[in-house]
């Protein structure tokens, strides 16, 4: 990847970051989060079910020490009656009980919620990146991709797993301690509350100066990754022109600024953190002098004031929690903001709604017969090239057309087309009369099977390669179609056969080895419609003679358009279209054009000189 790239990275991240808390708001960020909290409902219900009766169990304990301190010591301190105390120190031990019963259940149910949503999330993002256009992918590099996938995903699952609960169970805390101390005694309760206001003020300050170093460190992480990339990505030229010591000199340089922002980063939370806890320790001693006033003016009793004191600790210990999570809430609602906004792109060649059937392959063996191919006035470009003004093309079931053309003509666009990587702008593509919009993706793969120069291979043994074309096939179908295309001898003689393994993308085949594994492929695969873009291009003569003689075989009844610069491949074909600038120019059997002196007469003699 380029540096400009990790830049542009660096760039978009750190802006969408800058929104915090409030990209959590986003209208799509919360269409995607209810969109998979959905189907959880009773699972969130159950959860939020489990927290509040934690909250609850913890709110009665102090209340509970409180009425023990009123109501169960005087009786034993006078009468020696000890049953009232035994009461409600019964009554708190089961309110404990019950506290660490439901905290655990709920942690436990809060890390499941998160796991089947992380889960359901990567699926749909991973199915969701491999159906969006090539052109989609030609811009959004495959670092981001990577981002999108790992760090931004782990950044929502962090949330699950150790902020959602501190989140819920705070902002619970505040809501349920408050309300009890307003049933308790309500002056006491409003010069808690006025503790507030500090706080409140301390946490926009928080806010606003965690964000920005928040910024800061991810901008300063991602050019020290820049650095890192260039740097080994050329390693080679780095050594051959002894750049290490300059390379040595930014990067101690982009490191130190990274590590500058996180000591930032720390020094913030240094004075928000203490900032919480001095307020509570404030509001703590004027709760003691004002209620402890208040309890010699027989106002209210000591226990309420103790449940006060215990009320203090758990309402604004929570607020500190929250603030140790604030990174990691805003970067999981960065991070959920980018997802949806990826997720809602949109594919290139969607799903039919309503999907109409093709009719059924007629002909004495299924297996072998064609469809036909119509290209009804279909104008198609890429983003700012028009490359199809206007094309109207028909192929009968059966035959074979070979394409050509000069370079940049259109052929492989045609391919594409026909294959469905895109859609048309106008017009349609008509397989056996129905429109490639209205077949399912599952059925077009079967009916039309594309192979081009590029063929790309799978981790995995050649057979199993070659069994991508139809997944059911058993070890001699894939042997006899490996034989078929003239694949068999080079198989047979690579250690392992059709075990062996290929290695990462074929790597451990030469180019045109692979280039016959992808044919055995389509050989398998049984298509009505065989596109060939180059395919044998990287053959050698004999080799390609091979697999010429094969094609005949394959070719038999079946529908084919084969694209070719040499012109060899060509003669099998019934018929050939030339084409140029997007348009059909010449139309005809091999040999009559040749005979004529147009377009493709001109091809074949440049072609044939070329031989000489
Ligand atoms: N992914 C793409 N994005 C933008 N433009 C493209 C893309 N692919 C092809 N083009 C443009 O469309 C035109 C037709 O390209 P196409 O690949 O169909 O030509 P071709 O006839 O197959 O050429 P060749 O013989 O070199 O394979 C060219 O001008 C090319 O620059
Ligand atoms: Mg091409």
């Amino acid at each position: 990847m380029t540096s400009g790239a990790w830049r542009g990275i660096a760039a978009e991240d750190a802006d969408e970051v800058t929104g915090s808390l409030a990209a959590l708001l986003r209208r799509r960020a919360r269409r995607l989060l209810f969109s998979l909290l959905r189907p959880q409902q009773a699972r969130v219900t159950g959860t939020f079910v489990l927290i509040v009766t934690a909250n609850l169990a913890a709110l009665a304990g102090p209340w509970l020490v409180g009425v023990a301190i009123d109501r169960g010591i005087p009786p034993l301190l006078h009468g020696g009656d000890l049953v009232p105390l035994a009461l409600y120190v019964a009554g708190f031990a089961a309110a404990v009980a019950v506290q660490a019963v439901a905290s655990r259940a709920f942690i436990y149910s809060m890390g499941k919620l998160g796991e089947t949503v992380v889960l359901e999330l990567r699926q749909r993002l991973f199915l969701h990146f491999q159906r969006l256009p090539v052109s989609f992918h030609e811009h959004y590099t495959s670092g981001r991709v990577i981002s999108r996938q790992v760090s931004d995903i782990d950044s929502i699952s962090d949330l699950f797993d150790d902020g959602l609960d501190a989140l819920v169970s705070a902002a619970l805390s505040l809501i349920l301690v408050g309300a009890g101390m307003l049933l308790l005694d309500w002056p006491l309760a409003l010069v808690v509350l006025a503790g507030f206001v500090p706080l409140a003020w301390l946490t926009i300050w928080f806010r606003r100066e965690s964000a920005a170093a928040y910024r800061r460190t991810r901008e300063t992480i991602a050019q020290v990754i820049v650095h890192f990339v260039e740097t080994f990505g050329g390693i080679r030229a780095v050594q051959a022109f002894r750049r290490e010591q300059r390379n040595e000199e930014i990067f101690g340089s982009l490191n130190g600024s990274y590590a500058a922002a996180s000591l930032r980063s720390s020094r913030v939370l240094a004075v928000y953190a203490p900032g919480i806890t001095l307020v509570g320790n404030v509001a703590t001693g004027v709760v003691l002098c004002y209620g402890g006033l208040r309890v010699i003016d027989g106002d209210i009793k000591v226990g309420v004031l103790a449940t006060f004191l215990l009320y203090l600790g758990r309402f604004f210990d929570p607020l500190q929690d929250l603030s140790q999570f604030y990174n990691s809430f805003q970067s999981a609602a960065a991070s959920l903001e980018k997802l949806s906004g990826v997720l809602e792109e949109p594919p290139a060649v969607p799903e039919p709604a309503r999907p109409v059937p093709l009719p059924p392959r007629h002909g004495p063996s299924a297996q072998l017969e064609g469809r036909e191919v119509r290209f009804e006035a279909v104008r198609f470009g890429y983003r700012d090239t028009a490359v199809l003004p206007g094309l109207d093309l028909t192929i009968p079931a059966g035959q074979t057309v070979a394409l050509v053309g000069a370079t940049g003509a259109g052929k492989t666009t045609v391919a594409r087309l026909l294959a469905r990587f895109y859609d048309p702008g106008q017009g349609r593509v008509r397989l056996d009369g129905v429109d490639l919009r209205d077949v399912p993706d599952q059925v077009l793969r079967q009916e039309v099977v594309l192979v081009t120069q590029e063929n790309f291979l799978f981790t995995g043994s050649v057979a199993d390669n070659i069994r991508l074309g139809r997944p059911d096939a058993t070890q001699a179908e894939v042997e006899a179609a490996a034989r078929a295309i003239g694949a068999g001898t080079f198989i047979s003689a690579l250690p392992g056969g059709y075990q062996a393994d290929v290695g990462k993308r074929g790597g451990r085949l030469s180019a045109g080895q692979r280039q016959l594994v992808a044919f055995a492929r389509a050989f398998l695969a049984a298509p009505a419609v065989l596109v060939l873009d180059e395919a044998t291009s990287l053959l050698d003569i004999p080799s390609e003679q091979l697999v010429q003689g094969a094609l005949r075989t394959i070719l038999a009844g079946r529908t084919a358009m084969i694209i070719a610069h040499r012109l060899s491949t060509v003669e099998i074909a019934d018929r050939v279209l030339v084409l140029s600038g997007g348009r059909v120019v010449e139309d005809g059997p091999p040999a009559r054009l040749l005979a004529s002196d147009g377009e493709y007469s001109a091809l074949h003699a440049d072609w044939r000189d070329s031989l000489a």
